[in-house]
C-alpha cells in the first residue's frame, strides 16, 4: 500500500465455506490484505471465485468460516453506517421512481424532505438525469439504471465504498463513460474504494493497486501498484505505453487463472 496512509479495511486470512446441500464449497480459502484510506484497490479473478463473498464479509452481511474481515480496525459485526455498498445485481427499486430510488437512504436515516429534496436534485444532476427525476426504472436504459444504483449509494456520502461489478453488464461506451463519472466523483470526495471487476482494462483504468485472486477455492495471487498518474483520462489512458505494460503483467498472472480453469472443466472438474 503506498505511503502511510492509514488502513481502513483489512481482511485477515478470511475463509468461507458454504454447505451446498450435501457437500461442501470452499468460495474463498484464504485472503488477507488491507485497503488504505483514500485508496482504490480492485478484486480481480475468474468468475466464481469468491469477489462477492469478500465483499459481503467486509460487508458484514456474510460470517466468515475462519479469519477476520475488520473496518478501522474492529473485527466486522454487521453492517455499518460509513461503508456504501453496491451490489452486482441491478438493485434499483422497480416501484420507485429515480428521485424516490436515489433519496431511499437519507429517508431511511430520517432526513427532512426538503434536505433530502436538495440533496437528490444535486445527485440527479451529478448523474444526468435530469428530467427523469419521476421516471421509473424499468423506462430506463441498463446504463441510466447504473447510475441511479450509483447515486443512490453515494448520497449517504459513505467512506468506505464496496463495489461489485457496476458496470459489468453494460457496453463498452456506456461503460467507458461510467467509469469517468466515477473517476471524477472519487478525484473530489476521496473515498475509500474496494472494486470487484473481472474486466483487466477496468481495473487499471481507475484503481491504484490490483488484488488478483486464482480461481476458487481462492487465494491471493498477486498485488500489483497502478503507478499511473491522475487525473487519469479513461480514454487516451488506453493507448500509453505504461499502461500497456502493467495490461501486459497482470494479464500474464489473471491468464495462468483463466488457463488452469479451462484444464479443470476440460478434465471434468467442477
Ligand atoms: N449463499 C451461498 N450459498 C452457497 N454457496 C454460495 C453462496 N454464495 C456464494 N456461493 C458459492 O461460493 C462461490 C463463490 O461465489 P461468489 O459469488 O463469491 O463468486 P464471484 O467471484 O463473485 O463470482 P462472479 O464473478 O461470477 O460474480 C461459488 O461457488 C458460489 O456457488
Ligand atoms: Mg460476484
Amino acid at each position: 500500500m503506498g505511503g502511510n496512509r492509514r488502513v481502513r479495511i483489512s481482511v485477515r486470512h478470511l475463509q468461507k465455506t458454504f454447505a451446498q446441500g450435501a457437500r461442501e464449497v470452499v468460495a474463498v480459502a484464504d485472503a488477507t490484505f488491507d485497503v488504505g484510506e483514500k485508496e482504490f484497490v480492485a478484486l480481480i479473478g475468474p468468475s466464481g471465485c469468491g469477489k462477492s463473498t469478500v465483499l459481503n464479509m467486509i460487508a458484514g452481511l456474510v460470517t466468515p468460516t475462519r479469519g477476520v474481515a475488520l473496518v478501522d480496525g474492529e473485527p466486522v459485526m454487521g453492517p455499518r453506517p460509513e461503508v456504501g455498498y453496491l451490489f452486482q445485481q441491478d438493485t434499483v427499486f422497480p416501484w420507485r421512481t429515480v428521485a424516490k430510488n436515489i433519496g431511499l437512504g437519507l429517508e431511511y436515516r430520517g432526513v427532512p424532505g426538503a434536505e433530502r429534496a436538495a440533496a437528490v436534485t444535486a445527485m440527479i444532476r451529478t448523474a444526468g438525469l435530469e428530467g427523469f427525476e419521476e421516471a421509473f426504472p424499468a423506462t430506463l436504459s441498463g446504463g441510466m439504471r447504473q447510475r441511479v444504483a450509483l447515486m443512490r449509494t453515494l448520497i449517504v456520502e459513505p467512506e468506505i465504498l464496496l463495489m461489485d461489478e457496476p458496470f459489468g453488464a453494460l457496453d463498452t461506451h456506456t461503460k467507458l463513460d461510467l467509469q469517468r463519472e466515477l473517476l471524477d466523483l472519487w478525484w473530489r470526495t476521496q473515498q475509500t474504494v474496494l472494486f470487484v471487476t473481472h474486466d483487466l482494462g477496468e481495473s487499471i483504468t481507475l484503481s491504484d493497486r490490483i488484488i488478483v485472486c486464482t480461481r476458487r477455492p481462492s487465494r491471493i495471487k498477486a498485488i500489483f501498484e497502478v503507478d499511473l498518474p491522475r487525473p487519469r483520462d479513461v480514454i487516451a489512458l488506453r493507448e500509453t505505453v505504461e499502461y500497456a505494460q502493467i495490461y501486459q503483467t497482470v494479464w500474464h498472472t489473471l491468464g495462468e487463472e483463466f488457463a488452469a480453469g479451462h484444464r479443470a472443466r476440460e478434465a471434468g472438474q467442477p
